[in-house]
């Protein structure tokens, strides 16, 4: 019997979100111990499909349906508990269950409904300004992270008494903001304390440090997968700001968001699309607003898993890859998708953007010069046939295989995996 090799991955998105990161954990997942989510929270949408069945998971961890891996949810985790619950209930009609291996951070933060209200009372008063979050309370239960005095913690949930008396105050505060600013509220304080007793009662055993528990884990010799959410261009840091998420959404997150040093990761792994798409508003240099546009929406259900909106599509931009493989230190790339541009006669890739006159192959994400970002294109033949049964890299057609080529020398680093459709079984190893 061959001895399984111990690695500890993390699977991270380098453009704006729903890469495909779901499918790439869920294929990793089987050769792993431990996957953990340590970043962002109900806003992502990570599809795993498994036969038949489709799950879009939002706060788990994607490897989760698989039964024997233990499932951590990190500190850097906004954690919305009635999804949470939600989707423990969903995995369970499926026969998975999470009881003994589900462990959530007791210093995660807690995204309650007045999160939520606040998300959508800011962006519809933003008008034309909005960000186009996906109303999931990120940014508001962020924000009271970083401002530290009105914020909930799972660990909160074991102290029922304390909660109840800090509840009091952060209601107190923001009905007094709710009221002057946007003429709403007010939030009942005893109708969430109630539902908190529920959340408190029911996730109660699943909360612990996380960050021991890892550290153990990892002594013990088991491997580790860390799954990103988003992607890193919607880094809060390092993405299109002020069009990003609430964290650090890039690879510099991970550690941060577990308590775990990236030093002891052996694998970056970059999850891009052969395209690009975005949900929401902000720059998007290679978008095609056309048909070309709308032929790769309609063939890669380009829909989002989270809120269902259209995403924005638009051909690959190496200027922008490159830029998050380089901030995230990803050894290899995953490169998904490939059968969606399949029947296009002609394929484009950004290769530098004209800003201002100047061309330039560094990204910026000065949200200002990307706004007039040109992309000047390379343009290759594209490929008839159906790609999607297709099960190794030489019985791709030849312009499919010269694509990933040309994509890998833009990159710099390996294309090792490229899918070909939503299942695992869709994919392809170099
Ligand atoms: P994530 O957020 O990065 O996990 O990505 P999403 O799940 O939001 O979006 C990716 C979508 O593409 C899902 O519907 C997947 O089932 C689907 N998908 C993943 N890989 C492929 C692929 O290679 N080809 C096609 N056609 N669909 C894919
Ligand atoms: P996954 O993990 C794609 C986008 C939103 C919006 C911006 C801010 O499935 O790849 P937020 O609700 O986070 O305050 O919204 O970020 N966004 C995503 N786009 N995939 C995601 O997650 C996203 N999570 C947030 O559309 O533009
Ligand atoms: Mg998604």
């Amino acid at each position: 019997m061959q001895e399984k090799i111990r690695m500890n991955t993390c699977v991270i998105g380098l453009q704006w979100g729903d890469e495909g990161k779901g499918k790439i954990v869920d294929i990793l997942a089987e050769d792993s111990d431990v996957v953990v989510r340590y970043g962002g929270g109900a806003n992502a949408g990570h599809t795993v499909v498994v036969g038949d069945s489709r799950f879009a998971m939002h706060l788990l961890p994607s490897g989760s349906v698989r039964q024997g891996d233990i499932c951590v949810i990190g500190n850097g985790v906004v954690v919305d508990p009635e999804c949470l619950l939600e989707e423990i209930e969903v995995l369970k009609g499926q026969g998975i269950t999470l009881a003994g291996r589900l462990f959530v951070s007791e210093n995660a933060h807690v995204v309650l409904d007045y999160h939520k209200l606040e998300d959508r009372l800011r962006e519809e008063s933003l008008g034309k300004g909005r960000i186009g979050t996906t109303s999931r309370g990120i940014g508001p239960c962020y924000a009271d992270k970083i401002g530290r005095s009105y914020a909930v913690r799972m660990g909160d949930f074991l102290e029922l008494t304390a909660l109840k008396e800090k509840l009091a105050s952060i209601v107190s505060y923001k009905n007094k903001v709710f009221l002057a600013v946007y003429g709403a509220g007010p939030i009942n304080v005893d109708e969430l304390f109630e539902k908190c007793k529920v959340y408190s009662a029911k996730l109660g055993i699943f909360i612990s440090d996380t960050t021991e528990l890892l550290h153990r884990l990892d002594s013990d010799g088991k491997s580790i997968l860390f799954e990103g959410a988003q992607g890193t261009l919607l880094d809060l840091d390092h993405g299109t700001f002020p069009f990003v998420t609430s964290s650090n959404s890039s690879a510099l997150g991970m550690p941060a968001g577990c308590g775990f040093p990236a030093k002891k990761v052996d694998k970056f792994i970059g999850v891009a699309k052969a395209y690009t798409t975005r949900v929401g508003a902000g720059p998007f240099p290679s978008e095609q607003d056309n048909d070309t546009g709308q032929y790769i929406r309609d063939k890669g259900n380009e829909y989002g898993t989270t809120t269902g909106r259209p995403r924005r599509c638009g051909w690959f931009d190496a200027v922008a890859t490159s830029y998050s493989i380089k901030i995230g230190g990803i050894d290899s790339v995953a490169l998904m998708h490939l059968d969606t541009l399949g029947g296009l006669e002609e394929i484009k890739v950004c290769s530098s953007y004209r800003i201002d006159g100047e061309e330039q192959s560094v990204f910026s994400g000065n949200p200002h010069k990307l706004a007039r970002a040109e992309c000047v294109y390379e343009s290759v033949a594209g490929w008839e046939q159906d790609i999607s049964p297709v099960s190794s890299f030489e019985d791709l057609p030849k312009a499919a295989r010269d694509y990933v080529n040309l994509i890998e020398g833009y990159l710099g680093v390996p294309v090792h995996i490229v899918s070909v459709g939503p299942k695992r079984k869709q994919t392809i190893f170099r």
